[in-house]
């Protein structure tokens, strides 16, 4: 199949919680993390999350740095890369940030949970919507629909459900993970990867090929997800 290079970002504390219990979107990164971040988004074709994520905390996922959006505009890019949204109903307001912020191509994967009229507003906005068939969206297919449109590098920042979901299917080459110097706790707090989980004899195996240990406390690992089809 032909799909982008995939890689998953994620920042979490020491006992792999990506949100408190509470989930409005705890603050994990340091701001030297934040930085990274923003290289990372500022290489990607595409960055993606899913839609727990999209519709509770409208994510801007702009590059903040003006530097780096005027180095994406020197290669002949847009400023902002792709956004793109994992949603089964694709339910937004009318200010959301997800949709207007950055001015770039906004791309909705989603479900017949999503109306006829809450789709004529999204495309009235210009914003490119699929509707797949299932209860979900069918993530094959669209990495599929993603590759045709020329998103080569994709960027994906969550959620738990997502992140798991790829990684399960074989879609996701690469985990960054910034570990944070905290702990959260908390049965419901949602971690890197969420789901139905997996046996033991199932695990998805992981490279490490990079580990760094930061002076903010922190440290960052990087994996190569041997599993990836
Ligand atoms: N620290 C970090 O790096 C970071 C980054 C991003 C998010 N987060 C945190 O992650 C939490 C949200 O994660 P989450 O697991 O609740 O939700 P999520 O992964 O953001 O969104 C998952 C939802 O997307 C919809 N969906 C549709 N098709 C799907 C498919 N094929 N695979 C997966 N999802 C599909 C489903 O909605 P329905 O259930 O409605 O069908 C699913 O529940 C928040 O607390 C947020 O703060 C942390």
């Amino acid at each position: 199949m032909n799909r982008p290079y995939v890689f998953i970002n994620v920042a979490m504390t020491a006992d792999g919680k990506i949100d408190t219990f509470q989930r409005k979107g705890a603050a994990i990164s340091s701001p030297r993390d934040k930085e990274r971040v923003d290289h990372l988004r500022a290489e990607a074709d595409a960055v993606m999350v899913g839609g727990r994520t999209l519709l509770d905390e409208d994510p801007k996922l702009t590059v903040k740095s003006e530097a780096l959006r005027k180095e994406r505009a020197a290669r002949g890019l847009p400023p902002n890369p792709i956004k793109v949204g994992v949603v089964s109903e694709a339910r937004f307001d009318s200010h959301s940030k997800f949709l207007h912020e950055g001015g770039g191509k906004v791309v909705i994967f989603t479900t017949p949970r999503t109306s006829n009229e809450q789709l004529a507003v999204l495309r009235s906005q210009g914003v490119e919507v699929f509707v797949h068939a299932g209860e979900w969206v069918d993530l094959q297919a669209m990495m599929q629909t993603l590759h045709e449109m020329g998103i080569r590098h994709l960027m994906v920042e969550g959620g738990a459900t997502l992140n798991f979901e790829l990684i399960r299917l074989g879609l996701a080459d690469e985990l960054s993970a910034y570990v944070a110097p905290m702990i959260f706790g908390g049965e419901n707090a949602p971690t890197l990867a969420a789901g139905s989980g997996l046996e033991r004899s199932a695990a998805i195996p992981l490279r490490l090929i990079r580990a760094e240990r930061w002076e903010d406390g922190g440290v960052l690992l990087k994996y190569k997800i041997e599993q990836a089809e």
